[in-house]
């Protein structure tokens, strides 16, 4: 079932069918802010009033021309002057093929370093998120190269792939702060782990590398073992809740969020928002197959 839904997350036509169903578009909005920066603002200041910092991503992936890379950089470059003049504990995400990735490496250097400069001059931070195997080694290196640039960049490990233990340490030597997550796309067994305890145990492996790197990162996760391993692992290191910071995604676990907001630990939301929600949406179904089940139960009752 997962593997089907991270297929139909890349199918445009199944993306026409179902945007005519009000459920699925009903059901995003539980995952997504919102279609504009308005909406995305509104829900970061919901959580900083609960004491949770947040991290805005303009929805968009595999840009097919420049205009629209460029475009998309514009975008990001005018939510980190929103940001600051609406003084919203809020750092931003993005995604290298939404700033031309697929187009020419170079190119989307260059769109990134504008994001990253500028966010170093408003005190901002700039996480490049992590896309699909096949983006792994250009997007490290896209990203060490920035950071050597300009600093104020961070990015994703995903601990589903082999590879993940040797990126944590040459990101952790460049200096380099890490998001850890599970990972959310459909890789082969050739790169990544099948099975969930294998990702677990490699998942607690590589929270422990990066709460002893002496580097600020975050764990962004949902799983209350993996919560709990990471809550043992700092106090056996002696390490505060403000050393590293744990992350979920808009929509899910709510509860949790606030409870170790409330518990002392610094928690940052991610928000997705805007018009191209629906890769987006589609792997938080694949997650969650209980989510499809319950769209499923209320698709004719509309
Ligand atoms: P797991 O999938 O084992 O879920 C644990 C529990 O969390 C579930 O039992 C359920 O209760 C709840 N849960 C998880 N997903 C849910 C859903 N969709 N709906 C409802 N409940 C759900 N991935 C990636 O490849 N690149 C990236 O850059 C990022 N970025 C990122 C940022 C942040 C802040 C988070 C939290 C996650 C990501 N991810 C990501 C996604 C990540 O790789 C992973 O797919 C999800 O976080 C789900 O994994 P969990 O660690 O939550 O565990």
């Amino acid at each position: 079932m997962r593997a089907f839904l991270l297929f139909l997350s890349h199918q445009e036509s199944f993306k026409n069918f179902i945007l005519r169903f009000k459920i699925f578009r009903r059901i995003a909005r539980r995952f997504v802010a919102g279609e504009t920066l308005d909406d995305a603002i509104r829900a970061a200041r919901e959580a900083n009033l609960q004491g949770i910092k947040a991290s805005l991503d303009l929805l968009g992936e595999n840009t097919l021309t420049r205009e629209d890379a460029v475009r998309a950089a514009e975008d990001i470059l005018g939510m980190l002057d929103r940001i600051r003049a609406e003084k919203v504990d809020c750092n931003i995400s993005v995604k290298l093929t939404q700033l031309g990735l697929d187009l020419d490496t170079d190119f989307c250097r260059q769109n990134l370093l504008r994001i990253v400069r500028r966010a170093a001059e408003l005190g901002n931070f700039i996480r490049v998120d992590m896309e699909d195997s096949n983006y792994t080694e250009r997007t490290l290196d896209v990203v060490l190269q920035t950071h050597r640039e300009a600093g104020n960049v961070g990015t994703v490990i995903q601990a589903y792939l082999y590879r993940s233990e040797k990126d944590v340490r040459l990101l952790v030597e460049n200096g380099v702060g890490i998001r850890l997550c599970k990972g959310a796309y459909l890789e082969p067994a050739t790169v990544a782990f099948k099975k969930k305890r294998d990702t677990d145990a490699n998942y607690v492996e590589l929270m422990k590398l990066l709460l002893q790197s002496g580097l600020y990162h975050g764990i962004a996760t949902h799983d209350e073992a993996m919560i709990a391993a990471t809550k043992q692992f700092a106090r056996a290191q002696d390490l505060s809740g403000d050393r590293f910071e744990f992350q979920m995604l808009y929509g899910i676990r709510r509860d949790l969020q606030q409870q170790l907001a409330a518990e002392g630990y610094n928690m940052r939301v991610y928000i997705p928002y805007g018009m191209r929600w629906y890769p987006y949406f589609m792997r938080r179904l694949a997650e969650r197959p209980a989510n499809l089940l319950f769209i499923l139960r209320n698709l004719f009752r509309e």
